[in-house]
């Protein structure tokens, strides 16, 4: 049986499908615009489909073509362009999502894996902030999120698609740029490769999720037969970007990077993920040390 990842060649996309594909599994890559670059070590492990998420004749053509049986969904623009294009937000966030659901429930295809995020809840939300705190986004971004993840559930509760979310936090790892949030990387990214980052995020809070816990989490959320809840928080732990700066420069002294504290995070800065620990038994398998580690040795193996 083939599992299928949407936005397959993205940042997050690209990992868990070297992730799905080191574990043996037969993984299609959906994805309007492959980016062959990060797939290169995997190509000859996977299928590629180039198609759009807005055409239900792509996405049933592709299903139907390989026998796909369950669905990963990490279609997005994020949350910078959603912004300035809140139409486009919601075909691209929104309606790509529906259309899975839809084809879920027309063929026999039935579950799905959605990534949300945190931007779901208000800034203001007290920390650690749990699911059921009330949904009161501060960006498009995050109302497509509060929009997908009630579409996912209506799906669930009306028609029998297996819909499960995760509502990731601020992520970090090799091949992350872009978004609001893309400097937390890029920072890690450039000291390892000895050059210099500016920035005009600093004293701002919020939680770290290493890529590789990311992927651990979509994979743990596949396998679990009948969750309880639909839900879940994934997060790595909280720290102000002064403090992870700080980090780096214990494991690269002469890391030359320099912030400006003009902007915060549009969401809380800390969460609790007990639920997901409980139900599907995540636990962050990086610290922040451990997870920036990581991190520079593969930037610096990629630049070999
Ligand atoms: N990166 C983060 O920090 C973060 C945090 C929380 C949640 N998320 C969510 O995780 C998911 C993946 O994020 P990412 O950082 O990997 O994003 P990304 O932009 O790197 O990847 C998205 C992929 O979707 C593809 N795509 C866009 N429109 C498409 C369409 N119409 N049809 C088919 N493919 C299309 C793009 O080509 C791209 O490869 C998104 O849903 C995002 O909202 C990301």
């Amino acid at each position: 049986m083939a599992v299928m990842v949407a936005g397959g060649s993205g940042f997050i996309g690209s990992h868990l499908v070297r992730g799905l594909a080191d574990l043996g599994e037969k993984v299609v890559v959906f994805d309007a615009a492959p980016n062959m670059a990060l797939l290169e070590d995997v190509r000859t492990k996977i299928e590629i489909v180039k198609g759009d998420a807005t055409q239900m004749v792509d996405i049933l053509q592709a299903i139907k073509h390989y026998g796909i049986e369950e669905v990963y969904h990490l279609i997005a623009l994020l949350a910078d362009v959603c912004q300035q294009k809140p139409h486009l937000a919601l075909k691209v966030n929104v309606e790509t999502l529906v259309n899975f659901l839809e084809a879920a429930r027309l063929t026999k295809f039935k579950k799905i894996i959605f990534a949300s995020s945190v931007a779901v809840y208000h800034s203001s939300e007290p920390p650690p902030v749990e699911e059921d705190a009330p949904l009161n986004p501060g960006s498009v971004y995050g109302a497509t999120k509060v929009l997908g993840e009630f579409f996912g559930l209506h799906y669930q509760k009306n028609f029998g698609v297996d819909f499960r979310a995760l509502r990731f936090t601020t992520l970090y790892g090799l091949g992350k740029f872009g978004g609001s949030t893309g400097i937390c990387s890029l920072m890690i990214e450039k000291a390892a490769r000895g050059e210099a980052v500016r920035g005009d995020i600093l004293e701002a809070e919020t939680d770290w999720l290493y890529i590789k816990d990311a992927v651990h989490s979509l994979i743990l959320a596949r396998k679990i037969e009948s969750p309880k809840h639909r839900i879940y928080n994934i997060g790595g732990g909280s720290y102000s970007v002064a403090q992870v700066i700080q980090a780096i420069k214990n494991i690269i002294p002469q890391a030359d990077i320099e912030m400006e504290a003009k902007r915060r995070f549009p969401w809380p800065p800390a969460y609790s993920w007990e639920r997901a620990q409980q139900e599907l038994g995540y636990q962050p398998l990086y610290d922040l040390e451990e997870g920036i580690k990581d991190f520079i040795q593969e930037a610096r193996n990629k630049s070999l």
